[in-house]
């Protein structure tokens, strides 16, 4: 085995090896050709093929795409289905005794899930949504923890028709509440709470919190007794639990047959502004391609056992645990603890026990587990895996070949996948038995994908220049609005400048071979192991403490998590400084968890009298991101209002 130094010495290319082509839905360069060819020559054609293929249709489609109101995009909009069906039913009753799901606890017992079951727990819980009155189009909110009734709920919504809208269990109540109010959700999901390395963690009181606060359209509380032995509290909503809501309901439940266009989720993430954007995907078109890219990323085959490490209150798990697997039929584990409990090999352990073959997380989890060493994972049997993917943020050369030599026994091709929650499905990813993989690219968009880098007026921009990456074309999973805000999804991702193609506020450039490279955000978006973070949106819950009067949030350079939060901070009256500055910024690292959740909370706080302003009053933040790395501020610092900050927030004063 070569080692890593001379791996990573020369810029190489990994191409697929003849045992993992030949057996790949894609097996060669050429075939995948022929499908970029067939995409260019006949769009609508391709891609109503792969609809048909794909997913199962309760009233075909005759038309495609309908653009009359671009952006506002329709894709195969007579056609009429159920995802619940298409994940669960239309495997019955050939897989009905086939696992469906492994779930695994933190403490590490196991439960098996068949389809069958999985459709008549889906059934079931679907019976008693409708039982509480949650029609079609209403909004239910889930906020549990990454376990298999997570699916369970989602999979129980698309049943009825109703809009799911999962929160991460990470979010703080302040988030919750936000989000419950901008869907005007009539129903929450969620558990007494759930168990990370070994800890109980509460979520249940963040519901009650939540609705404390207000949100008057939550008639209903739905409670998963999932831990035991804590205290559940009492909401102002009718509340029952999990239990209770499915007693007495049959194992069968007429599907509700929707629209291709009709909402399946609202999934929120983070902007340029302080409120979070509400990603509205709809059921035809993103089942395509989240079952598409599953069949030709992922090579998902019959006899594989998957694992997505994501957590559903994020869109891979949505698309790549959810939906995308299940439409296929495939056996998935789904996990709920962490990654270094009881020790460090429990995910090495886990692909073991299971025999996992296609393994999906992020570089973040990658590099911190890269860090403990090679004696970790050389201790388990990993032979079963066959695909290594990554998704999330760019991956460093140096884990790429880690992942691939030390866990891929050099023998598994690595999928970098490129997509965002807008997306719904990846777009840029290599498909394994066929693209010759390099490390740190994401290499080329999927067939059908028409991705390009512009500069700021849509032109092409030449090979191996930076710009904007955009897509030039509508595909079936695109987002197809932000939910009650149709002009801000019209003005960040089809601005003015750009000639109607999708703008994905990544910069990005393409090397000599088309291959591209991902480069970093060019809003002001920050990316926290993996986790899409606005800084606008910690600014604002920064100010919104009565002792803050300005703060300033960037992104820092970080070894395991990509980036993490430094926040530049002026408070009311003196500058603190010594312990009255460590009280203060323990105050705010509290109150940012308990604005937005622990994931927001900065890494390091720094405060000044000022902030670096230009004479118009905006707020330099290309200076402060090399503050934040203690380097002095290069270039221009001439417009700067008051120049003698900097010292200060240098800690120089
Ligand atoms: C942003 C989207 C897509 C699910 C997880 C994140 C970055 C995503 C890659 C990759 C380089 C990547 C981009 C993108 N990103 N995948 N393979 N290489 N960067 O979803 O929270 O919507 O974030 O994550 O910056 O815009 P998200």
């Amino acid at each position: 085995m070569d080692n890593l130094e001379s791996m990573l010495s020369e810029k190489r290319i990994f191409s697929p090896s003849t045992e993992f082509s030949e057996r790949a839905r894609i097996g060669s360069r050429a075939a995948f050709d022929a499908l970029v060819a067939e995409a260019e020559r006949d769009f609508e054609g391709f891609w109503a093929r792969l609809a048909r293929e794909f997913v199962t249709w309760d009233t075909p489609f005759s038309e495609v795409l309908d653009d009359s109101n671009a952006p506002f995009f329709k894709w195969f909009a007579d056609g009429r289905l159920n995802v619940s069906v298409n994940c669960i039913d239309r495997h019955l009753p050939a897989k009905a005794e086939k696992t469906a799901i492994i779930g695994e606890s933190d403490d590490g017992s196991v439960t098996h899930i068949s389809y069958q079951e999985l459709h008549d727990r889906v059934a079931k819980f679907a019976n008693a949504l409708k039982a509480q009155g949650i029609e079609k189009g209403d909004r239910v909110v889930i906020y549990l923890p990454m376990i298999p009734e997570a699916t369970v709920a989602m999979l129980a919504c698309a049943r009825i028709g109703a809009i799911h809208s999962v929160v991460f269990g990470g979010f703080s109540a302040e988030a919750l509440r936000d989000r419950i109010n901008d869907t005007e959700a009539k129903m929450v999901i969620t558990a007494d709470g759930n168990m990370r390395g070994g800890k109980k963690v509460t979520l249940k009181g963040q519901v009650d919190k939540a609705l404390e606060h207000g949100c008057p359209s939550v008639d209903t509380v739905i409670m998963l007794e999932h831990i035991g032995g804590v205290d559940t509290g009492a909401s102002s909503a009718k509340e029952l639990t999990w239990a209770e809501a499915v007693e007495g309901q049959p194992a069968e439940c007429e599907p509700v047959m929707v629209e291709a266009e009709h909402p399946l989720f609202i999934l929120y993430t983070s902007g340029s502004t302080g409120k979070p954007k509400g990603i509205v995907h709809s059921s035809g078109g993103y089942l395509v391609n989240a079952a598409m890219t599953c069949s030709w990323v992922f090579d998902l085959n019959d006899d594989d056992v998957y694992w997505c490490t994501a957590d559903v209150g994020w869109i891979t798990g949505h698309t790549y645990v959810t939906y995308g697997p299940l439409a296929l039929g495939v056996t998935q584990v789904i996990f709920e603890g962490v990654p270094t409990y009881p020790d460090a090999g429990r995910f090495w352990d886990m692909v073991e026990r299971h025999k996992v073959s296609v393994f999906y997380t992020a570089p973040t989890a990658i590099r911190a587990l890269m860090k403990l060493g090679d004696e970790v994972p050389n201790q388990y049997d990993l032979s079963s895996l066959r695909l290594l993917g990554t998704v999330g943020e760019p991956i460093n050369p140096e884990a790429w070949v880690w992942y691939y030599q030390v866990i891929g026994g050099g023998r598994c091709p690595i999928t970098d996948t490129w997509w965002q929650t807008e997306t719904g499905a990846h777009l840029i990813a290599p498909v394994p038995g066929a693209i010759d993989l390099v490390p740190g690219s994401c290499t080329l968009p999927l067939p059908g994908i028409m991705a390009d880098v512009v500069d700021d007026h849509g032109h092409s921009v030449p090979t191996e220049s930076g710009g904007n990456l955009v897509i030039k074309k509508p595909w079936p999973s695109m987002l197809r609005t932000i939910w009650g805000d149709d002009e801000r999804f019209q003005r960040t991702y089809f601005p003015d400048n750009l000639p109607g193609y999708y703008l994905a506020g990544d910069s990005a450039r393409r090397d000599q071979d088309g291959y591209i490279w991902i480069m970093g955000r060019i809003d002001d978006v920050i990316n926290v192991s993996g986790h899409r973070l606005g800084t606008m949106e910690v600014e604002s819950a920064l100010v919104a403490h009565p002792e803050v009067a300005e703060a300033a949030v960037v992104g820092r350079p970080h070894d395991v998590k990509g980036e993490t939060i430094v926040a530049f901070v002026v408070v009311k009256g003196d500058r603190p400084k010594g312990e009255a500055a460590e009280a203060m910024v323990k105050t705010l690292r509290d109150w940012v968890t308990e604005q937005i959740g622990p994931i927001a909370k900065p890494e390091e706080i720094r405060f000044g009298d000022n902030l670096p302003k230009t004479r118009s009053g905006k707020i330099m933040r290309r200076l402060l991101r090399g503050i934040a790395k203690d380097e002095l501020p290069e270039g221009d610092t001439s417009t700067l209002e008051n120049p003698a900050i900097l010292d200060q927030l240098m800690g120089k004063d």
